[in-house]
């Protein structure tokens, strides 16, 4: 298992260029089992949960080659006969439970494993299964599975979400294109993941109204065709860097390759902080205020503030002069990095879904244990203002989401090695 070792405190100044979405490629990939011919998806990052999803799509006879170098994925689902997604796959990530979905969607049949907890709370799946219902489907669970199956053709019907789910959204929408007559999304996710994949659809030969607002239909058409399609920049490493370049009085950090367009109101948040915020096309350019103000926020679905950046706000505010409160109403349990912060001197607590947060408090170095993805690189945001030297363990679900992390950080003045924890 590795680490990092980060020695600090260093400003961060110079550029880095912004990867391929994680959370924008997955329900791409898995879109591309829909289409008769191949399916080429550009700007692919290279990341465990890419690889992940990879041999899920592999296990059913799908054909995958992933070009690392030019982060280019061909997806070809003409030798599919396996028509599962295993619990070995399943519960190393989540979003492999698109294959229900899909495998419907395009073979009738599915069975997949339920994904099960997760670090930050139960995160059920029972919207995704209940519009499948509503659809039409036969859904039974059975050791850990959901079996399902469906006729050639579903009336469809209107499922409304309650809350609005990214990933249910996503599910629906891969079920129904081949196969419900008529089917309504209520209260549909508007996040630009939702937004590409639709468009990605339509481009295959699906007919789908209402793209980019909370209300989709879906009319089934008999084919999909493959398609070839970029990948969006990932706005929530885009949204990290931001706060990366904040946090240190004398950093500024130019983001290239981003799509500023997909920030929501993140941007004027940050500027609220007192930092210089430029974009300039698909360029960002960060620069951090003498003194941090105190910022506090909720999470909201998009456009407001993600959930996806909660962690790493909280930790910035631990450099701002004064109180901030930084509360998620999308999951109520997200708070695991605060222990962690606590180690290396922060003041804060956690109060329901509400992190107080009291600064400005010097950090200094300690050893911290990364819990999830963000939770992971927020401890790296910490400890690259910390005095001393911060090992960050258990970085692996940093791997799951962060392309070169430690290349690009270095690159811009970071002192951040890789070593292996058990050493
Ligand atoms: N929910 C239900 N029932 C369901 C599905 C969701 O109650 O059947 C609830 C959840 O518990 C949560 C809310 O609905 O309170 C929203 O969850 P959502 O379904 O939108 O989340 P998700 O699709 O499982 C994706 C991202 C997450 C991101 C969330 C919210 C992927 C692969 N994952 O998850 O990303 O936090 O949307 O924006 O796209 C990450 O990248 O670190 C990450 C966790």
């Amino acid at each position: 298992m590795d680490k990092f070792v980060i020695e600090g405190p260093t400003p961060l100044q110079g550029t880095i260029p912004i990867s391929g979405s994680k959370n924008a490629a997955l329900p791409l990939m898995a879109a591309a089992l829909l289409g008769n011919s191949p399916t080429t998806i550009h700007n692919v990052p290279k990341l465990r949960d890419i690889y992940t999803f990879n041999n899920v799509l592999r296990v059913t006879g799908a054909r995958v080659d992933f070009d690392e170098e030019s982060g280019t994925l061909t997806i070809d689902p003409a030798n599919i006969s396996f028509l599962e997604a295993p619990y070995e796959l399943v519960r190393k990530m989540r979003a492999s439970f698109y294959m229900l979905g899909a495998l419907l969607g395009k073979y009738g049949e599915a069975k997949v494993s339920l994904p099960g907890g997760c670090a930050w709370g139960p995160r059920p799946v029972d919207l995704h299964i209940e519009g499948m219902k509503t659809m039409g489907a036969n859904i039974e669970l059975e050791q850990g599975y959901v079996i399902a199956n469906t006729e050639k053709v579903l009336d469809g019907g209107i499922y409304e979400l309650d809350p609005s789910s990214v990933g249910a959204t996503i599910n629906l929408l891969l079920a129904s294109v081949l196969r419900a007559s008529e089917f309504t999304i209520k209260n549909a996710a508007k996040e630009p993941d939702v937004v590409l994949l639709c468009k990605a659809l339509s481009n295959m030969g699906a007919e789908i109204d209402g793209i980019g607002t909370d209300t989709l239909t879906v009319r089934r058409v008999d084919t999909l065709t493959g398609i070839e399609i970029d990948n969006a920049p990932d706005r929530i490493e885009t949204g990290t860097f931001m706060i990366a370049g904040a946090m240190h009085p004398k950093s500024e950090l130019t983001l290239t390759g981003a799509d500023p367009s997909e920030l929501g109101a993140f941007p004027e948040t940050l500027r609220k902080t007192g930092a210089e915020v430029e974009i300039n096309g698909s360029t960002i350019r960060v620069k951090a205020p003498d003194t941090l103000k105190p910022v506090s926020i909720k999470t909201r679905t998009y456009p407001g503030f993600p959930t996806d950046l909660q962690a790493q706000w909280s930790t910035m505010m631990t450099q701002a002069e004064g109180d901030s409160k930084v509360t998620d109403t999308i999951y109520y349990d997200r708070f695991s990095y605060v222990p962690e912060l606590v180690r290396l001197g922060a003041d804060m607590n956690v109060e329901k879904n509400t992190v107080h947060i009291s600064g400005k408090t010097p950090l200094k170095s300690a050893s911290v244990m990364s819990t999830d993805l963000r939770a992971s690189v927020s401890l790296v945001l910490a400890a690259m203002v910390a005095e001393g030297s911060t090992d960050v363990l258990r970085i692996y679900h940093l791997d799951r989401g962060y392309e070169d992390l430690e290349e690009k950080l270095s690159r811009v003045g970071g002192n951040i090695k890789r070593l292996d924890q058990d050493a």
